[in-house]
């Protein structure tokens, strides 16, 4: 395992229980790369004052405890009680020729594979896909990406809003307006649709009622009211699909497991949590009152299953979809990418289904929530005209924006080169900015800092990986010394090395506390290194040819490093730009 992170983590976690005793068995070591030394091990100071002990003492003992030799040059402890830790050199000279030998760039794949369900992007039909989804879509299929990396089975879920009241108000409008199939509606259309029929559907009682009686058919299967809703659901479809191709999102028709999927099923939910006595009728409708969960007044507060209408809504739909989850796809990790203002009906879907045992028992569910994309008031970003921003005219705007920088930057690019680059930089500008930000917090959506080419950006990974690779080109072309052993001669280089050896653990940490940001944060840090490396360290000028061959490998595995990492996190990396 050539990551020295991935080695030496495990190691004193022995070392602590060894001084601890097994209790201490999964504490964690808070192993980090230092400035000071190459890793630094901080858990003393925290540990110790959980069980009431000397911090430096117990770190002399975890040290002394500690088997590293055959990696580690030097070990000592420091101030209140750091460790601080220092790799041979031959260590790691030979692990990065290992990581430059290996197809998957020394990155492990899980002890323990599972099946993890991704519950993504999920917008909703008859509404074109606005900027409030950027996020579930961006984050979603980072996961996917890396959790697919690290051997898990994945299945992805779109759960569309396909269903629900407001459907019997669109279709009855569409009624209304004469609708037929034979037209060519557009989503733009659909959108406007809606907004006129909830106007309507505000101001006119009469309407409200018919559309009271569509609801009403469309749950009794009528036909004609069916096609129409079908014609919705489709034309969105179509809409989405065209979306997520232009953000190179993962996501295909076959992912669709909307709403509508699981109303079969409604019914035996809602019969087996009564059956369990987890659901009980309260004012007509019939509700489960997780454990824990209270309202401001002290009531506990309900998880309706079924409506005093008789109907089922949101909330009941998210249940079966636990269930199904589990029971017929196998998941043993269901992950939710929704927004944090859904937290609490989460949360409690969660809490209703470990009672009804569908988690819990090596079955867990997470909510990946993530905050608001803001605009340069600070207020979530709309229009000029306080309108939500379409997704497919940002895309545009991006890929426009970036034209501009290219044309200025590399005005012999040819055309259609140029052209796929803007894509690759606008597109990629927008999800880096999206993925590099702590997803719990909300964001300022920054044109002019996103395409920028310096800072912790899109562009700025991209140009560090073409840099890398056009060196590389010319080496193809120059027919000199190629690629060989690592050796580490500079502070530079060793530098690079051991960024480079981290990438396993990156991306581990990413994908186990679901947080993409992690892995973007290593590409930044690694981007910087290897431009530490290219200014210091002259490649095709190095002194030797074994120090050619050397730079050349640290060259080579950084590009691509880099180009997985941005693959990992849904970002294309161009050859040129
Ligand atoms: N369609 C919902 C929305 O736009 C998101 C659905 C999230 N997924 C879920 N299983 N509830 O807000």
């Amino acid at each position: 395992m050539p990551d020295p992170l991935l080695t030496i983590r495990p190691r004193l976690q022995r070392a602590i229980a060894a001084v601890l005793g097994p209790e201490s068995e999964d504490a964690d070591p808070v192993l980090r790369r230092s400035d000071r030394a190459d890793y630094q091990a901080n858990a003393a100071m925290a540990l110790a004052k959980q069980v009431g002990r000397n911090p430096r003492q117990l770190a002399e003992e975890i040290v002394a405890a500690a088997d590293l030799t055959d990696i580690v040059a030097s070990m000592e402890v420091a101030g209140p009680g750091f460790i601080n830790l220092t790799l041979r050199d031959d260590y790691l000279s030979s692990e990065t020729d290992a990581t430059a030998a290996d197809p998957r760039l020394s990155v492990p794949v899980v002890t323990r594979p599972e099946t993890v369900v991704v519950d993504y992007s999920s917008p909703n039909v008859a509404r074109e896909m606005h900027v409030g989804h950027l996020r579930s879509t961006v984050i979603g299929d980072a996961l996917v990406r890396m959790f697919t990396f690290l051997g898990h089975r994945v299945v992805r879920h779109n759960h569309l809003g396909d269903w629900g009241t407001q459907f019997g108000m669109l279709i009855e409008y569409l009624v209304d307006e004469g609708w037929e199939r034979s037209e060519d509606h557009k989503i733009g259309d659909l959108n406007a649709l809606y907004q006129s029929a909830n106007l309507r559907f505000a101001g006119d009682d009469h309407f409200t009622e018919r559309a009271r009686r569509r609801v009403v058919a469309l749950q009794g299967g009528d036909q004609r009211t069916l096609e129409l809703w079908r014609e919705l659901v489709e034309e969105s479809e179509r809409h989405f699909e065209q979306v997520y191709e232009r953000l190179g999102v993962t996501l295909t028709a076959a992912d669709y497991k909307p709403e509508s999927f699981y109303n079969d099923m409604l019914d035996n939910v809602a019969e087996e949590l009564e059956r369990a006595g987890l659901a009980r009728i309260d004012d007509g409708a019939l509700c489960a009152f997780p454990a824990g969960f209270v309202g401001r007044d002290g009531a506990p507060l309900p998880l309706i299953v079924r409506k005093r209408d008789g109907g089922y809504g949101y909330q009941a739909t998210d249940l079966a979809a636990v269930r199904y989850r589990t029971r017929e796809v196998g998941g043993t990790w269901l992950v939710y990418a929704v927004d944090a203002r859904q937290s609490q009906h989460l949360t409690m879907v969660f809490a209703v289904a470990a009672e009804a045992g569908w988690l819990g028992d090596g079955r867990r569910a997470e909510h990946v929530a993530f905050g608001m994309i803001l605009g340069d008031d600070n207020k979530p970003f709309k229009t000029r005209t306080g309108d939500n921003v379409k997704l497919i005219d940002l895309l545009d705007e991006a890929v426009e924006r970036a034209a501009a920088v290219v044309a200025e930057k590399n005005p012999e690019l040819d055309e259609a080169t140029r052209a796929e680059v803007a894509d690759a930089i606008g597109v990629g500008a927008i999800k880096y900015a999206d993925l590099s930000n702590d997803r719990v917090k909300d964001y300022v959506f920054d044109w002019d800092r996103m395409l920028s080419f310096e800072g912790n950006t899109a562009p700025y990974l991209q140009y560090a990986q073409v840099r890398a690779r056009s060196i590389l080109r010319r080496v193809a072309e120059e027919r000199g010394t190629g690629p060989g052993p690592v050796v580490l001669t500079t502070a530079e280089e060793r530098t690079l090395a051991l960024h480079l050896l981290s990438f396993g653990d990156a991306v581990h940490q990413a994908a186990e506390q679901l947080q993409p940001h992690r892995l973007a944060t290593y590409l930044f840090e690694l981007a910087q290194a290897f431009t530490g490396f290219f200014e210091s360290s002259p490649v095709l000028r190095a002194d030797t040819d074994e120090q050619r061959a050397s730079r050349l490998t640290l060259t080579q595995l950084t590009a691509r490093t880099l180009a997985t990492g941005l693959e990992l996190l849904g970002i294309a990396a161009p050859e040129r730009m």
